[in-house]
């Protein structure tokens, strides 16, 4: 069974009145159902094919959520970048990620909302010790050391850094016990300068793949 058999087909509610939605890069619709000419005319720019793939399947994920959004037709809505290279869609904040065939996007109604998706799969110890805090994966399996790499990409992207900065910029250690993520360094003056937002993660495994989104929350 492929990655793409294990996600589901519609919108999923995340926290905070967030919504988010897969993707399946095999089963992509022509690109004239769902890009603007301009989306067309750079996606034929875009040499690798599997880049050529998660670059539409981002945009077909964020669309078909901004789309049943705001009423628009996909093909009327462009996928952009903000000054921090967040990906805007109609004007509207939102994330996207891809990985194993499978693309994402994640809405949070234009507050800040970041999402990762990656396989589970063993990663060495020296990468283990590199990214994150001993407390961070207590029982130090491959799900647990990607769950805290996905919650930090999320947080990261909900931030509008990505990794540009050390994933150890971030400790994620409180959320186990209903705390809030701590930042350092960069990744610090980034979350003081968005006025210190209140930054909601929930994590889901699905089948082999698993999926974070960081929310900002509604009502701080
Ligand atoms: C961007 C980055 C977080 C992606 O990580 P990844 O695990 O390889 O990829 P993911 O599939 O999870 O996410 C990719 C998506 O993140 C989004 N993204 C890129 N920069 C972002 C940022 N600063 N903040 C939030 N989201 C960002 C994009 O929408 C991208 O998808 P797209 O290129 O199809 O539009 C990581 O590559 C990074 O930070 N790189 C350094 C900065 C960089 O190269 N930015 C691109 C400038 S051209």
């Amino acid at each position: 069974m492929t990655a793409a058999n294990m996600v589901p087909a519609c919108f999923l509610d995340g926290p905070e009145n967030s919504v988010f939605t897969f993707a399946d890069l095999q089963k992509l619709p022509h690109a004239d159902s769902f890009l603007t000419a301009e989306e067309q005319s750079f996606l034929k720019l875009i040499r690798i094919d599997k880049r050529k793939l998660e670059w539409q399947g981002g945009r077909l994920a964020a669309k078909r959520i901004i789309s049943h959004e705001t009423g628009k037709s996909m093909t009327a809505l462009h996928v952009e970048y903000d000054a921090f290279h967040r990906p805007i869609c109609g004007g509207r904040l939102i994330s996207i990620t891809h990985s194993n065939g499978i693309a994402a996007a994640a809405y949070a109604g234009g507050r800040l909302v970041g999402a990762d998706l990656e396989k589970i799969k063993p990663h060495s110890a020296a990468w283990q010790k590199h990214s994150f805090f001993e407390e961070e994966i207590p029982g130090h399996t491959d799900y647990e050391a990607i769950r805290a790499w996905t919650l930090k990409e999320a947080l990261l992207k909900a931030l509008g850094l990505g990794l540009t900065v050390p994933l150890k910029s971030i400790n994620i250690s409180a959320l186990a016990s209903g705390g809030l993520p701590v930042f350092t360094g960069k990744a610090l003056e980034r979350f003081e300068s968005l006025g210190k937002p209140c930054l909601i993660t929930k994590t889901s495994k699905i089948g082999e793949l698993c999926f974070s989104i960081a929310v900002e929350a509604q009502y701080a």
